[in-house]
Formats: structure tokens, C-alpha cells, sequence
């Protein structure tokens, strides 16, 4: 039967988190969120980390709903509704084009939305990445459209382009004015490099100061940094990286992933008011990892931050229980030490004097709150299971949700 014809189409999709190793920071159209340079990130596990988003159209909804987290929302918000006026043109051009016609009506159903994260938002772990990826994914589901959705996705927030893969995934900026190559594409599926660890050392659950958006907005007006980075830096990086990522080159990996993020940031301190988002924690954190390289004689950890303090720290799973070690060292759990460390299960390992010698800093209790170890995981998902829904029959958040 018809979609249409049902009282109250329903679905719920997961999707996950992502982390560039190639920063996207500059737009170079703002209202199609088109990039000043390619990037290329790295999708985490949804074990760990995911968006749960529940799409529902009814013809007896009135109006778009969303609600956040369990809150409602405004739906008038510009980029949801980018994202909403976007999903029904591809419905409505894919009917238009395919085998079904007349256009259904549920093309003029409204829709009631419903998202929650299972981790903080706005705390640094790019929420908006995931959150999109997913409305972007459940939307398409909802309303039947089976298109490429990094148009979609996008602009709700750029780097969700990127959460629509599994693995390892670029961004490409495209060419063109009307942003149609300006897509994401998968460069190797998350079976690729099974030894891939990530920890997200995070340092501060608050709110950040000063969002992606406005930020980057400054550096492409004011930072000639950025500019250099976009036409004569980021093309070679993203060759690099993608033949490291091909081949499992961690330690080229490593280091290009840190040298990328360090320029980042170094393009943010270039704009005028300069930006900075990482805290004197955060620079403890460069330290720590630099001396535990040099310590191996090899790059074994890499870090990289994105607009906040928080550290996303790549390694192989080798590595892991000395690391994690390491880090209680430098910045001893204050209360919660037994909760320090969530996700992964990590084997407990000490230090050696030598190791503990060659970090050389004075402790700094409680500067990690706490660490979320987790790998490289898959694109979104659809959930089959009706108890997934966070909205119920009438179409409102479940009290749970
Ligand atoms: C530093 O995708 O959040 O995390 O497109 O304005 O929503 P908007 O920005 P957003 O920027 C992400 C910036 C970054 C780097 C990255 O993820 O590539």
C-alpha cells in the first residue's frame, strides 16, 4: 500500500559522529554552505556516540514540529528549514521524473520531528554533525527520496555532509556556483583499519563561546592565513591523507592530522579578533602527546581539536592502555575515577619510570574529566524496531524521549 494512505508514517534513523583530520573552516557561499576547501574526517561509532532522530507525516499534523532533546523547538529556525524546503524538492523532482505519479500527497503532509543525543550537546563533540546527518537521513527515508543527501545534510551544518558515511570519509568542495559537486564520499569503509583507536579527552562540558559558524565567518574576512591554507595547503593534504588513510600509515597519518589541526587553530589566532579555542589544558594535552611520541621514537598518538577545548586523540588499540595511563598521570581523575574512562573496555597498564620521566609535567588533577574511548564506526542507520520511535502514535515525543 501506498505511503500515503497509511494514517501516520513513521521512522527513526541513528547517525554518527565525525572527526576531521582535514579541517573544513571557511564557506565560500554561505547560504548554500559551500566550503573554501575540501576535508576529510574520520566517523566514530555510534556505540559511543550518535544522533537518534524519529520522522513522522501525517495528514492530520498542521504544522513542523521538532523537538530537541526532549524540547520543543523553533521549526522556523533558517537551516532546519533549508534542510526541509531541500528533502521535499528531491521528493518532489523524483516523482516528477520516476514511475509515480501523480505526486503523493504525503509530499504535502507536514512533518513532526524528534532528536536526542546520547552524549552532550554544544560540548564540543560536534552534535550539529550527527544531529543533521540524522534529520537529513530520516527525512529521506520519511518522505521517500533516495538521492545523494550531502545537499541536504550540508546545510543544516557542513561537516554533516560527512556523517553520512561510515569510515573515512572527504568532503569534496566542488567547483561549481550552485554547489552540485560539492559532495561527500566515502574513502574506505569502517573495516578498513581495524586497529584505529579514538579517545575523546574531554576537558570541559561547557557551552563554547564562540560557534563554528560566526567563527569561521570572521577568518574568511579577516585571516590571509586561511586563505593560503584553502588555495596552496589543503589540496596536497587531502592526497596525503587520503593515500595514509589507504594504506595505514599511521604514523603519516598521525602526523599530518596534527600538523592540520595546529594550522587550523593558527588560522584561528590569524583572524581579526582573534579566535581561541583551545584552553591551557588542551595545549598540556599537545605536550603530553609530543613528549609520549618522542619518548617511542615515533608518532604512536595524535591529537586534533576542532572549535573547542576538548582533545580527539587518534591511536592503534596497542597503544591505548599506555596512553590512557599517561593521562591519568598528567591529570588525575578528581572524584570520579572510577568513571574516568567510558566506552571501550581499556586493560589497565602502569607506567614505566621512564615514560613517567619523560612526560615531565607537574600533574593537573581533574583537567580531563573524563576519557570516551571508541573506533572507527559505520554510516547512519534505520532502526526497525517500533519501540525505537521517540514519537508515539499521535505523534508526540514519547514521555521518555
Ligand atoms: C572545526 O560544520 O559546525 O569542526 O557549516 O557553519 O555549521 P557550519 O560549521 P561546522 O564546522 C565544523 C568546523 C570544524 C572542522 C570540521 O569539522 O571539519
Amino acid at each position: 500500500m501506498a505511503s500515503e494512505e497509511k494514517p501516520l508514517v513513521v521512522v527513526t534513523c541513528t547517525a554518527p559522529v565525525n572527526i576531521a583530520v582535514i579541517k573544513y573552516w571557511g564557506k565560500r557561499d554561505e547560504d548554500l554552505v559551500l566550503p573554501i576547501n575540501s576535508s576529510l574526517s574520520v566517523t566514530l561509532h555510534q556505540d559511543q556516540l550518535k544522533t537518534t532522530t524519529t520522522a513522522a507525516i501525517s495528514k492530520d499534523f498542521t504544522e513542523d514540529r521538532i523537538w530537541l532533546n526532549g524540547r520543543e523547538e523553533d521549526v522556523g529556525q533558517p537551516r532546519l528549514q533549508a534542510c526541509l524546503r531541500e528533502i521535499r524538492r528531491l521528493a518532489r523532482k523524483r516523482r516528477s521524473t520516476g514511475d509515480e505519479d501523480p505526486p503523493p500527497l504525503s509530499l504535502s503532509y507536514k512533518v513532526h520531528i524528534a532528536s536526542v543525543n546520547n552524549f552532550p550537546t554544544a560540548a564540543g563533540l560536534a552534535s550539529s554533525a550527527a544531529g543533521y546527518a540524522c534529520l537529513a537521513y530520516a527525512l529521506a527515508r520519511v518522505y521517500g527520496v533516495d538521492s545523494d543527501l550531502s545537499e541536504v545534510a550540508r546545510r543544516g551544518s557542513g561537516s554533516a555532509c560527512r556523517s553520512l558515511y561510515g569510515g573515512f570519509v572527504e568532503w569534496q568542495m566542488g567547483e561549481r556556483a550552485d554547489g552540485k559537486d560539492s559532495v561527500a564520499r566515502q574513502v574506505a569503509p569502517e573495516s578498513h583499519w581495524p586497529e584505529l583507536r579514538v579517545l575523546i579527552l574531554v576537558v570541559s562540558a561547557e557551552r563554547k563561546l564562540m560557534g563554528s559558524t560566526a567563527g569561521m565567518r570572521t577568518s574568511v574576512e579577516t585571516s590571509p592565513l586561511l586563505r593560503f591554507r584553502a588555495e596552496a595547503v589543503v589540496p596536497g593534504r587531502m592526497a596525503e591523507m587520503t593515500h595514509c588513510v589507504r594504506e595505514r600509515d599511521f604514523q603519516g597519518f598521525g602526523r599530518l592530522t596534527m600538523k592540520d589541526s595546529n594550522q587550523f587553530h593558527a588560522t584561528c589566532l590569524d583572524t581579526f579578533p582573534p579566535i581561541s579555542y583551545l584552553s591551557d589544558i588542551s595545549r598540556r594535552i599537545v605536550r603530553l602527546v609530543h613528549c609520549f611520541n618522542a619518548h617511542h621514537g615515533q608518532t604512536k598518538v595524535a591529537y586534533t581539536f576542532d572549535a573547542g577545548p576538548n582533545a580527539v586523540v587518534f591511536t592503534l588499540d596497542d597503544t591505548v592502555p599506555e596512553f590512557v595511563a599517561a593521562v591519568r598521570h598528567c591529570f588525575p581523575p578528581e572524584s570520579n575515577g572510577d568513571k574516568f574512562l567510558k566506552g571501550l573496555p581499556v586493560r589497565p597498564a602502569s607506567l614505566s619510570d621512564e615514560l613517567r620521566a619523560a612526560l615531565d609535567m607537574d600533574p593537573t588533577p581533574g583537567g580531563v574529566k573524563y576519557i570516551i574511548a571508541t573506533q572507527v564506526g559505520p554510516g547512519p542507520q534505520t532502526l526497525d524496531d517500533p519501540h525505537a520511535h521517540l514519537l508515539g502514535p499521535d505523534g508526540l515525543p514519547k514521555p521518555a524521549a
